[in-house]
């Protein structure tokens, strides 16, 4: 008969071994809580896709802010919804625009917390999409222009942070000489890198009201398909000027994260998207997964693949589970 030297199970044993020789590790500081931010007042609505998730006037999000810092979150990030959206998604660089007001109202009331705004104009433009049209596509360099004058009127209303989601080539530069050019060179620029044309971001789209009027977002967003197109994606906008890096969505693309793990050294965020928040919120709300385990489960899965940052709607629960 024959029996192991070598046994596993004598350090899974106990917990405290268990405890002893943990690989990876998930804190608050790794989180960043996603917020929608409506223009008007007395506005608290329930996104129906997303439990938990809502649209929110200034007072509502401010009081939300408080709490998200109170539990020790680190970050939000902030996307708008307009009181009007037009061609060019005006409101966007617009210096008293939904967001700015939004960032104005947090700076204000818990200074301590870091407001980082995604960059796009999808949320402000009544077509949907990411930039300005030009013959039935979204014109790159007319795009980069705004997104600048965008990434610019948020770090004058007091973002710590920028954080471009429109996948425009060339707009960290962009939005990186902008900035140096007024002065805000300190402020920091989280790319979203590596971001994929995902089915995944439909319940955000509800959230937003950015779901395109026409045609997808295929021409500028990442194929699925595509690994090599992630490093590419990554160094180019680290020679920009970025410093964060981020893959986007998360569980689908665990791999890419572990790719640009090895390959970069920058910090490295990924962004734990609407769709894969619905389906855990969904089969939770049958009974048919616990939620607090799969969630953190989830979470620790983000980190043991290399992420440093996780940016997800569950970040406030996840804050009170690690507190237990
Ligand atoms: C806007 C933007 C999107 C998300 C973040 N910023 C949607 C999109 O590109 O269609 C998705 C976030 C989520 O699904 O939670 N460009
Ligand atoms: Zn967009």
């Amino acid at each position: 008969m024959f029996f192991p030297q070598f046994r596993s199970r004598r350090i899974r044993g106990k917990e405290v071994f268990r405890r002893m020789t943990r690989e990876t590790s998930l804190s608050v500081n790794d989180l960043i809580y996603p917020m929608f931010s409506a223009f008007g007042s007395g506005i608290q609505k329930e996104i129906s896709s997303m439990p938990g998730i809502y649209q929110q006037s200034i007072e509502h999000i401010v009081a939300e802010a408080r709490e998200v810092h109170e539990l020790g979150i680190p970050a939000v990030i902030l996307f708008g919804i307009p009181e009007t959206k037009d061609a060019v998604g005006s409101d966007a660089w617009c210096d008293t625009g939904i967001i700015q007001e939004t960032i104005r109202a947090i700076k204000a009331a818990v200074p301590e917390l870091a407001v980082i705004t995604d960059v796009c104009l999808c949320e402000y433009t009544d077509h949907g999409h990411c930039g300005v049209i030009r013959d039935g596509d979204v014109d790159n360099d007319a795009t980069l222009e705004l997104l600048a004058q965008e990434a610019l009127s948020h770090a004058r209303a007091g973002a710590d942070m920028v954080a471009p989601s429109d996948m425009m080539d060339g707009r960290i530069g962009a939005i990186r000489s902008i900035l140096d050019e007024n002065g805000f060179s300190r402020i920091p620029v989280m790319s979203y890198a590596v971001k994929y044309a995902s089915g995944y971001y439909g319940p955000f789209r509800e959230a937003a009201e950015s779901t395109p009027q026409f045609g997808d977002r295929r021409s500028y967003q990442m194929d699925p398909a595509n690994r090599r197109e992630a490093f590419r994606e990554a160094q180019q906008d680290i020679e920009e000027g970025a410093d964060i890096i981020m893959v986007k969505p998360g569980l689908p693309y665990l791999d890419i994260v572990r790719d640009l793990r090895n390959e970069f050294d920058l910090p490295l965020a990924v962004y734990n998207v609407s769709g894969e928040y619905s389906m855990v919120k969904a089969a939770a709300r049958n009974g048919w997964i616990d939620e607090e385990r799969v969630v953190l489960e989830t979470m620790l899965g983000f980190k043991r693949a290399g992420a440093d940052l996780i940016i997800t709607y569950h970040a406030k629960d996840v804050a009170r589970w690690l507190r237990k």
